[in-house]
């Protein structure tokens, strides 16, 4: 796809706006549409706020907070629009009222993904009349930092629509992950969800704190992670024979009950406990500050993602 290519955005809320922020840093022409009230002006503060944290990525040529527009309807946001990024609530029947929509008023080629975190494609796909366009293109927060995204066909989409969806992902600096099995959860969010329920054991069970958990993954896990993930940061804990010896000496240990997976009651109590955990851990802070840092953190990490790992294939 062209530097003039136009993409529209529907639904502007975290991720929609994320969506945007990569989009215009990427050079394109957005335009959005989401039917709240002072949406636009929400959009261009979030966006205002992001921007040196792409300008310190590298902003491609032309690139500008001018190129995107807000629209009335669906309809005049899709109709010229290569791509058409869906961001509205994950809730099925809003999803499947606005797919029906563009698929209105969309091109016939145009792509069309959906970043629900966890209704498959299949199901989006129902009743409409180019179902082979639609598919998840599931993003992480913050879009316009984190390369990631998966993309998952559904029954109707044909292989030529998934590779030209995989080549404009690329083509914006991201990592098209292609899921080709559909699963409730697609692959991260199947992951991150097991990490998260066990996390809240461990809380309401009165074993670790909100900052406790929270400090084993930053200080431990988390660094090892960034660069290499579960599976080779494992080949490393099995000494010169790598994973081969890593299973043959913690197998055993997988028998033991060392996750409950079941995700615990989220009773009132608990609630509580992790509101009051995260907010005095945060102190003062404000949400936007935070995420100013992160975003700063972020763009070293991106950097030595980067430097260390040049042989990732995906
Ligand atoms: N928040 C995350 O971390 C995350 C990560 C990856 C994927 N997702 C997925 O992204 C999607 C959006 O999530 P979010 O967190 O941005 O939600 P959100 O609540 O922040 O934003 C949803 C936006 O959709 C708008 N909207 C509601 N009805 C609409 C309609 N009919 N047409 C257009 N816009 C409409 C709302 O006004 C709101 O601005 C969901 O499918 C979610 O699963 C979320």
């Amino acid at each position: 796809m062209s530097q003039s290519t136009t993409v529209a955005v529907i639904g502007t809320g975290v991720i929609g706006n994320g969506w945007i922020g990569r989009f215009l840093a990427q050079g394109l022409d957005v335009i959005a549409f989401d039917p709240a009230e002072g949406a636009e002006e929400r959009t261009r503060q979030v966006i205002q706020q992001v921007w040196p944290s792409l300008e310190k990525l590298g902003l491609a040529e032309g690139a500008s907070q001018r190129r995107l527009t807000f629209v009335p309807t669906i309809e005049e946001a899709v109709q010229n629009a290569a791509v058409i990024q869906e961001n509205v609530p994950e809730r099925e029947d809003i999803k499947r009222s606005v797919l029906t929509n563009i698929d209105q008023h969309a091109k016939p080629d145009a792509i069309i993904g959906s970043s629900t975190s966890g209704i498959m494609a299949t199901t989006l796909q129902q009743g409409l009349q180019y179902p082979g366009r639609v598919i998840v293109a599931h993003p992480f927060n913050p879009v316009y930092l984190l390369p990631l995204v998966e993309l998952v066909g559904g029954e109707e989409t044909d292989a030529a629509l998934m590779e030209r969806a995989k080549a404009f992902y690329q083509s914006i600096g991201m990592k098209p992950l292609v899921i080709n099995k559909e699963i409730e959860g697609h692959v991260a969010d199947r992951l991150m969800e097991a990490l998260w329920r066990e996390a809240l054991h461990l809380v309401n069970d009165g074993i670790a704190t909100t900052e406790e958990v929270d400090a084993a993954i930053i200080y431990g896990a988390g660094l090892r992670w960034a660069q290499m993930g579960p599976f080779l940061t494992f080949h490393l804990a099995g000494g010169d024979q790598g994973m081969r010896h890593m299973l043959e000496q913690f197998g055993p240990a997988l028998k033991k009950p060392w996750t409950k997976l079941e995700a615990p009651e989220l009773t009132d109590e608990l609630k509580e406990k992790v509101i009051e955990g995260c907010e005095s851990h945060a102190g003062n802070v404000p949400i936007s500050d935070l995420e100013n840092k992160r975003n700063e953190f972020l763009v070293k990490l991106l950097d030595l993602v980067e430097d260390y790992w040049p042989q990732s294939k995906i």
